[in-house]
């Protein structure tokens, strides 16, 4: 009888995966179902975008590269860092991964000896700790609050500091709670991670370009440059441009970290996909005009999500400054009752009675490592977030 490892049983599959395909289930039985569990954007990747990668094609761009990604992708990964984060990268100082996740899982399994922490705020994107664990590392979870914006705090993160800390990893905007770090606040946190220099940072910078307002995105290494040695600065085209299926991420870091990362891709998955690399070329190369407009359809959907939330009995939503996500309190209805007789004893309770009975999905806050809240997905048009948010609220008022 197969067996799994014993590195695999400690590992759980992604609970926003199983969230989908549940919600997916439902809706190939017949119910009426709006899933607001996916982590993609909703438009489709830009036409121009679309054709380099078939003048790849076309033009033979079809066998094996670099293990780590192209010259000309490196090149146009090495200019976007100047261009808007101030930070000055070799290629040599480049990998690009097959998708954002293996980059910072490559990361781990280069530098993680068993029994390394890794210093992740809660709540957190699914895959982080899990992603710790396969590598031998040993999460250590640091919990943040709403009414700081899910920030990690200086004094939370010095307390957390042990000899055997190898990693912070920061995600700004977050996901799952769309929250966002000024440079301020990143300066605070630099300033305890000077003090302590076995500390390296991961910073997950794939929402970069999802911010509202007038808020600015700053990554650590740009804001403290003494950091720059010590900092793997991890992006990725996904979410910016629409391109979830291509499967390319990507990350600026110190020399040897990258060669070890070179090393675990040229033992595992070698190179990402040859066409992706050249679309993804055209992604950071070509046209920008698209990127703006987008995140203001994204801030409309924010506002409407947060508003008609906050109107819900016993919720209670902060409003975050960029991504697509928002992590409301469900804290005033643990308790209650539902009509069908089930209580919401719980986060996850809230979202299996919401599906049930609404036909809402959402993914419950434990699975983010922060209780009781839970994530909803705004990457959906208007029409359908105000019918779903519509529908949290009848749930909401049905509790007793
Ligand atoms: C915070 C965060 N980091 C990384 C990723 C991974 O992106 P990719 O699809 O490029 O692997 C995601 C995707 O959901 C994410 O939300």
């Amino acid at each position: 009888m197969f067996q799994q490892s014993a590195t695999l049983s400690r590992v759980k599959p992604s609970a926003t995966g199983a969230a989908s395909a549940k919600a997916r289930a439902l809706k190939a039985q017949g119910r009426d179902i709006i899933a607001l569990d996916a982590g993609e954007p909703d438009f489709d990747t830009p036409v121009h975008i679309r054709e380099a990668a078939i003048r790849a094609i076309h033009d033979g761009k079809t066998r094996y590269t670099d293990i780590d990604g192209t010259p000309e992708l490196k090149a146009a990964i090495c200019a976007k860092f100047a261009r808007e984060n101030g930070l000055s990268y070799t290629p040599a100082q480049v990998n690009v991964s097959p998708g954002g996740k293996p980059v910072i899982y490559n990361a781990m399994v280069a530098s993680l000896n068993p029994g390394d922490e890794v210093i992740i705020p809660t709540p957190y994107w699914v895959s982080y700790p899990d992603m710790v664990l396969l590598a031998g590392g040993q999460p250590v979870f640091v919990p943040t609050t709403d009414a700081e914006g899910f920030k990690l705090r200086p004094e939370a993160l010095e307390a957390a500091i042990t000899p055997r800390t190898k990693w912070l990893i920061l995600n700004s905007p977050s996901n799952p709670t769309g929250g966002a770090y000024t440079r301020d606040q990143l300066a605070d946190l630099a300033r305890v991670l000077l003090r302590h220099p076995q500390v390296w940072v991961l910073t997950d910078d794939i929402y970069e370009h999802l911010v509202f307002g007038d808020f600015e995105f700053s990554t650590i290494a740009q804001v403290e440059p003494a950091l720059y040695e010590r900092t793997l600065t991890m992006n990725g085209v996904s979410k910016a441009y629409a391109m979830t299926g291509w499967r390319i991420g990507y990350a600026g870091g110190p020399e040897p970290l990258i060669t070890a990362m070179r090393k675990v891709m040229s033992q595992s998955t070698s190179n990402p996909c040859s066409i992706s690399q050249a679309a993804a070329v055209e992604a950071l190369n070509g046209a920008q005009d698209f990127i703006g407009p987008n995140a203001k359809v994204f801030e409309a959907r924010r506002d409407l999500v947060v508003s008609m939330l906050n109107q819900a009995k016993g919720l209670r939503c902060a409003t975050p400054e960029g991504a697509f996500y928002v992590y409301p309190s469900c804290e005033g209805v643990i308790g209650k009752r539902a009509p069908d007789g089930r209580t919401i004893t719980c986060d996850r309770a809230f979202t299996e009675g919401l599906l049930e009975a609404e036909g809402v999905s959402a993914v419950f806050g434990e699975a983010f490592g922060l209780s009781p809240f839970f994530r909803i997905s705004y990457a959906t048009s208007e029409a359908l977030l105000e019918d779903a948010c519509g529908r949290i609220q009848r749930f909401c008022a049905s509790l007793d």
